[in-house]
């Protein structure tokens, strides 16, 4: 969350100059956002890039932004683009590379230099889900790694959350600079039809409403009779 909200809100001080409202706001190693790692306080709940991402969003007031398909605002498309994005993305690696050779904070690893070129990259998996816990352990499972914070897992897991910082800041960067995003990101169907029913506005007399708009299925597993008919069965 840190490395997302003091890096974009750096380059915004960069991009402004002096001014006597940013300049105030604490970033790196007594930044405000510090808070938010490993799902704040390592409870493994919101991933922190997310939550640094769009926490920088509120500070310029375009959280609330919809996307020209009036369904979704650029929350959302965060939200979304974390939970199916195959992580760490590709694209990234080399520039990311160059970056990290004269970053203000350092990146490294005793156990290998990360960030990793790609092809070293022990696993790419998506999360389906904004759950800090979720996404680091589907992914710990298919690089075959132990979270071991002191060990080679959890260095490789760091590679992965500095890639995912980057490429999420980078997308919050082309979004405030009124960039197109690359594309527009849906629900998947099957939330869409489990939330037709199952929203805070539906008629509770009939479905229970909750509140929520991550994958159903990652938590749930209904039996495919469910929701298949209107009313109480
Ligand atoms: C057509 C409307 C409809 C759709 C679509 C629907 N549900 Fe439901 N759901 C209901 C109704 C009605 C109830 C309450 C009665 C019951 O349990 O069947 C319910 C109850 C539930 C409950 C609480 C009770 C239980 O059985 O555990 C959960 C959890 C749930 N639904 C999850 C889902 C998920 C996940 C999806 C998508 C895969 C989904 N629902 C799709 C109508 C729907
Ligand atoms: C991170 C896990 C998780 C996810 C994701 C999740 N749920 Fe749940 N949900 C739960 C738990 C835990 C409960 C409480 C136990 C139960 O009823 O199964 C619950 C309860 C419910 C209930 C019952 C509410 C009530 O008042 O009885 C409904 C309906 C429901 N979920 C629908 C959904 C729908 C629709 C989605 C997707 C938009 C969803 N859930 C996503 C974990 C999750």
């Amino acid at each position: 969350m840190n490395g997302a909200a003091s890096g974009l809100i750096e380059a915004i001080k960069t991009a402004i100059g002096p001014h006597d409202k940013w300049d105030l706001i604490p970033t790196g190693t007594s930044g405000w956002w510090k808070y938010g790692s490993g799902g704040i306080s390592a409870w493994g709940t919101l991933c922190g890039v997310p939550n640094g991402c769009i926490a920088v969003l509120g500070l310029m007031n375009k959280q609330g932004v919809l996307m020209p398909d009036g369904k979704t605002n650029i929350m959302d498309q965060l939200m979304l683009y974390y939970s199916q994005s195959n992580f760490p993305v590709e694209a990234y690696e080399q520039s990311l590379y160059d970056l990290s050779q004269d970053a203000v904070y350092g990146w490294t690893s005793d156990y290998a230099p990360i960030p990793l070129p790609d092809e070293d990259v022990l696993a790419h998996t998506v999360s389906g889900s904004p759950l800090c816990h979720i996404s680091v352990s589907k992914w710990a499972d298919a690089a075959g790694v132990n979270l071991d914070k002191t060990a080679y897992g959890g260095h490789m897991k760091e590679d992965r959350c500095g890639k995912i910082t980057a490429d999420m800041a980078a997308l919050t960067a082309e979004f405030l600079n009124n960039l197109a995003l690359p594309e527009y990101l849906t629900y998947p169907a099957e939330t869409t039809a489990c939330m037709s029913c199952h929203n805070q506005l539906s008629d509770v007399s009939k479905y229970p409403a909750q509140q929520g708009k991550m994958e159903c299925g990652e938590c749930h597993d209904m039996p495919p009779s469910h929701g298949r008919t209107k009313g109480p069965k």
